[in-house]
């Protein structure tokens, strides 16, 4: 891909005659986005009628007297079909071709596949993207999302999710890659390249350009609830929270979306030091900046950094906002025009802003085609499908398996329990088909639930579901049920699969209190292994809710996340023992609400004490750590080696090691290399993820793995701005196998 570092896109001299023959009007027009109920007529700007029809007043007033430049998300926040989708974007693009002569960008939130278009294909979400560690299967599904959302005429996608997954309580972790920068910042890549395709000044048709979110440290509050503060230590929030952003930007992302929160006592859509300053200068951004939704009046109405909507609107394109997701009406225009009429905001702003926004609508090819080309669903996306399910295997983690309970034979009799047994709602998530979730049931046509997967596999297969999911939008509720049948079935099951975990939700809904899973399931759970110890728990959650109660009681526990339409068929793939499991913990699973860590903790957390009378030593407790992950057969690991005892700053080091699978099937392995600074002149991480890599073996076979690490990858932040890698030991860790290595010197390392 081409870095961003943009010394003049192909497009500048177009858009510079284009922005000759426009008023400031017109420029401010581009720089508003609306959601799509505005031009909808209903009963009120919120609702749209359905099926949903134009308001031909509010369709001259936005297009022709504004000249609004982007429009977002679906009707009534529900799934529309590819054909309502197609006449819906033509009507719009019409009417923006033959007010200024630019298309509109038209954004929506296909996180895992196109989700308000009906008959979309839903992969993992991308917390088990994550698990899968496969970068391959990740770009795979974001190229197929792209194709469908483009043959929709839906240009631009919200996604990916750079934040980090470090606060478990956080209702949108299972919308990041877990915990880790580096696997974040290699699976935001392969994102960004399945759904731009390799040429960002020039889109194929079948592509949409990324928008990396939410710039910067929005998966962090210190509460565990969205949109409240977060404090990050600045050699953290460089090291670690910047990065994805940073190596995304790098490999071309055409857009970024601002954290809707507080980072560090500053409302982020205010921060000019970061939008600006590290953003669009540091990291050489040339793509368009969009605010989160009202986050402009967030800062007068939520935040009270400003007075009133005028002043929060200076605030924010002063400070870098190139586009407002207003988004429900145009006082953001007339304010602006009157802010840069007053000189409160420059001239020079305004065209920033404008020049980027007519940028990313050439890269996409807009002025060309500006509806979809075909307007077809294809046949040939039907073959998504099986990048789905394969992705939503591979991200399956055999968390315990006691005495081998698994793989089970389907010929014994199998209960199926769980409040997630039978919803497609809860293997999707949130942001499937509407914002919440809540319509899968009813609206999703492809995949299975898990009762219907197994229903497939198994002849004497039992049901009864225990405890209930409370319909309606927010996740949370949930209702015990007459169990007395279920434990009469599970006294004479050979096995019960218990599938428990959460409803789907989203954003501000799904706040949690306590991360402990519910009473409920966990009685369930209780309940069922005084009859029956044969429990495999499928843990069907977008957090970890904690099990320590529980997992003592069951023998074997299934991570599966959230992972698509086709996830219960891998499930049962995996269950049965057709694959084995291969995902890996993107994440470190707690045990205590009060016990939260990530694997790359300071070793005081892990003191062993101090010399003397008193004890200092720390407890850490968790449930299971980050990476972890079983298979069905064992990997042997050996001959770990490096290829130098001894490297400067500018060279690179390999590292390899010999992987045999003994056991006596096919599977695959993920192998992890992790490194430690053991003196440094700040503490050091407890150990940093430097490669992974996903093999697989027949039964009995060898493989040489080998990682290539630059000696500058090895580089800490030090709190004011600078990456140092400092002279002295490294150890390397592979599969619990070390080895040391030595930098020469320091050095400072450019980002
Ligand atoms: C979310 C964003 C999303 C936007 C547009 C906001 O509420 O925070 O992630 O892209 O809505 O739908």
């Amino acid at each position: 891909m081409i870095a961003a570092r943009n010394d003049g896109s192909p497009w500048e001299a177009r858009i510079t005659e284009l922005m000759g023959r426009m008023t400031l009007r017109d420029k401010v027009g581009q720089m508003t986005q609306l959601a799509i109920n505005v031009l909808g007529r209903g009963p009120r700007l919120y609702d749209s009628d359905t099926p949903f029809r134009f308001d031909g007043q509010m369709l001259a007033r936005v297009f022709d007297e504004y000249r609004v430049g982007s429009i977002l998300t679906a009707p009534n926040n529900t799934a529309l079909t590819p054909g309502e989708w197609h006449r819906i974007i033509a009507e719009i693009q019409q009417r923006s071709m033959q007010s200024l002569g630019i298309p509109c960008l038209y954004g929506v939130d296909s996180i895992h596949g196109a989700t308000y278009v009906r008959g979309a294909t839903f992969f993992p979400q991308q917390i088990n993207l994550a698990a899968t560690f496969d970068c391959g299967v990740a770009a795979a599904s974001a190229e197929c999302c792209a194709r469908e959302m483009r043959s929709c005429g839906l240009p631009w996608n919200f996604s990916p999710v750079l934040d980090l997954g470090r606060m478990p309580l956080w209702p949108r972790f299972w919308e990041t890659f877990g915990e880790d920068p580096y696997l974040a910042s290699r699976m935001g890549c392969a994102l960004v390249g399945g759904y731009q395709g390799d040429d960002r000044e020039r889109l194929p048709g079948t592509r949409v350009a990324a928008c990396l979110k939410h710039f910067v440290g929005y998966g962090s509050p210190a509460s565990g609830k969205d949109r409240t503060p977060a404090a990050v230590a600045p050699c953290e929030l460089e090291e670690k929270h910047l990065r994805p952003f940073r190596e995304a930007v790098a490999v071309g992302a055409l857009s970024v979306m601002v954290n809707s929160g507080i980072l560090n006592g500053i409302p982020c859509h205010m921060n000019r030091g970061l939008i600006t300053g590290t953003l669009k200068e540091g990291m050489h951004f040339d793509g368009v900046v969009v605010t989160d939704w009202l986050d402009i009046a967030n800062l007068c109405e939520r935040d009270r950094v400003a007075a009133d909507l005028r002043q929060a609107v200076k605030l924010a394109v002063n400070a870098g906002i190139d586009l407002a997701m207003v988004p429900y009406d145009l006082q953001f225009c007339r304010d602006l025009v009157e802010l840069v009429e007053a000189g409160d905001v420059p001239m020079e702003r305004i065209d920033d802003a404008v020049r980027r926004i007519l940028r990313l609508k050439f890269r996409l090819g807009l002025f060309d085609a500006p509806s979809a080309t075909d307007g077809v669903w294809l046949p040939e996306f039907r073959e998504h499908a099986a990048v789905a399910r394969r992705a939503a295997a591979e991200s399956i983690v055999l968390l315990k398996n006691e005495g081998g309970l698994l793989p089970l034979d389907p010929g014994r009799s199998l209960l199926v329990a769980g409040p997630n047994a039978d919803s497609k709602r809860t293997l999707n998530g949130g942001w499937t088909l509407s914002w919440q979730g809540e319509t899968t049931d009813g609206m999703e046509q492809n995949g299975s639930t898990v009762l219907e997967a197994f229903g497939k596999r198994v002849l004497r297969l039992f049901h009864a579901p225990g405890v209930a999911y409370s319909p309606g939008g927010n996740g949370s509720g949930e209702v015990e049920l007459d169990q007395t049948e279920l434990l009469g079935m599970a006294r004479t099951a050979d096995a019960v699969l218990v599938c428990v975990g959460e409803n789907s939700y989203t954003e501000k809904p799904g706040d949690t209190e306590d991360l402990a899973l519910s009473e409920a399931q966990q009685r369930l759970v209780e309940r069922i292994s005084r009859v029956n110890r044969n429990i495999i728990l499928v843990l069907n959650e977008g957090r970890p809710r904690l099990i320590g109660r529980i997992e003592p009681l069951v023998r074997a526990a299934l991570w599966i996340g959230l992972p698509g339409s086709y996830g219960a068929e891998a499930l049962a793939d995996v269950v049965f023992g057709r694959i084995s499991p291969s995902g890996r913990l993107p994440f470190t699973y707690p045990k205590y609400p009060h016990s939260l860590i990530c694997h790359d903790f300071k070793h005081c957390e892990r003191a062993t004490g101090m010399d003397g009378a008193y004890d200092y030593s720390s407890r850490l407790s968790i449930q299971y750590p980050f990476g972890h992950g079983l298979g069905y057969t064992t990997f042997e690991y050996a001959c770990f080696r490096a290829s130098a005892r001894s490297i400067s700053p500018e060279e690179s080091i390999r590292f390899s090691v010999e992987v045999t699978n003994r056991g006596d099937r096919e599977a695959e392995e993920v192998v992890l290399l992790f490194i430690s600074d053991r003196v440094a002149s700040l503490p050091p991480d407890n150990r940093r993820l430097q490669g992974f890599r996903r093999i697989r073996l027949a039964a009995g076979q060898t493989a040489g793995v080998s990682f290539e690490v630059e000696a500058s990858r090895l580089a800490f932040a030090d709190g004011c701005g600078r990456f140092i890698v400092e002279e002295g030991e490294f150890v390397a860790c592979i599969a619990g196998h070390t080895l040391s290595f030595e930098v020469t010197r320091t050095a400072t390392i450019e980002q």
